[in-house]
């Protein structure tokens, strides 16, 4: 049959790429942060100075991203990127070219490839309606914007970051509606996708409740 696969999908800061690593830990499954594409191209476009408004520009650095994911760091031509890829300026620098239909077109091979024996685990805003529409399970995790402003100074300030509620909540605000009103590949959840409301579950909970929804299907 087809390799299983598992698609979260969800708003920024939901807690869905912490749920979907355990849940790809417990099953042995690869995993896919589909986020961390977008905040690559991201990082190449401000690293090279290229203008994020030149579609078929930032279209080319998608093309020929040299991206190797090993464990929890992502590298980009060698070079460690892991927390370069989470700062403020990459994270709204990727929700802007997300919405470039042709940058999207650019990654989806990319994204497709990492399906493989014996399955993946995969998080972002299209996994299950544009990559993987045939996933065995899409589940739609999302948590009231309170709480995941609230989980992310949290996170902030445990890093020892400098952080200001009210601006995170903004921001949170700023990229749901950039997200959730572009045109192609809006994050909204599927028809046939489990909504998984986080907001008063902890991590382990959710991860339960994936795993349950996926023994119920495979
Ligand atoms: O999930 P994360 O916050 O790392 O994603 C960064 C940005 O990349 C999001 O704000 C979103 O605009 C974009 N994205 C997307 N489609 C995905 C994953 C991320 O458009 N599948």
């Amino acid at each position: 049959g087809t390799i299983p696969v598992i698609t979260i999908d969800g708003p920024s800061a939901s807690g869905k790429g912490t749920v979907a690593q355990i849940v790809a830990r417990r099953l042995a499954y690869h995993y896919l942060d589909s986020g961390a594409l977008y905040r690559l191209v991201a990082l190449v476009a401000i690293r090279s100075n290229t203008d994020c408004a030149n579609e078929s520009a930032i279209t080319n650095l998608a093309l020929h991203l040299d991206v190797n994911f090993d464990g929890s760091s992502v590298r980009l031509n060698g070079e460690d990127v892991s927390d370069a890829l989470r700062s403020e300026q990459c994270s709204k620098l990727a929700s802007i070219i997300a919405g470039q239909s042709a940058v999207r077109a650019a990654l989806l091979q990319r994204q497709r490839a990492f399906r493989q024996s014996p399955g993946l685990v995969t998080d972002g805003r299209d996994m299950g309606s544009a990559v993987f529409p045939d996933a065995s399970l899409k589940i739609f995790l999302t948590a009231s914007a309170e709480e995941r402003a609230r989980r992310r100074y949290k996170q902030l300030i445990e890093k020892g970051i400098n952080a200001n509620m009210q601006s995170i909540l903004q921001d949170i605000y700023e990229r749901d509606t950039r997200d959730s009103n572009r045109d192609i590949s809006p994050l909204r959840q599927e028809v046939d996708a489990k909504l998984l409301d986080t907001t008063f579950l902890s991590i382990e909970d959710a991860v339960n409740e994936v795993l349950r929804l996926h023994n119920a299907v495979c």
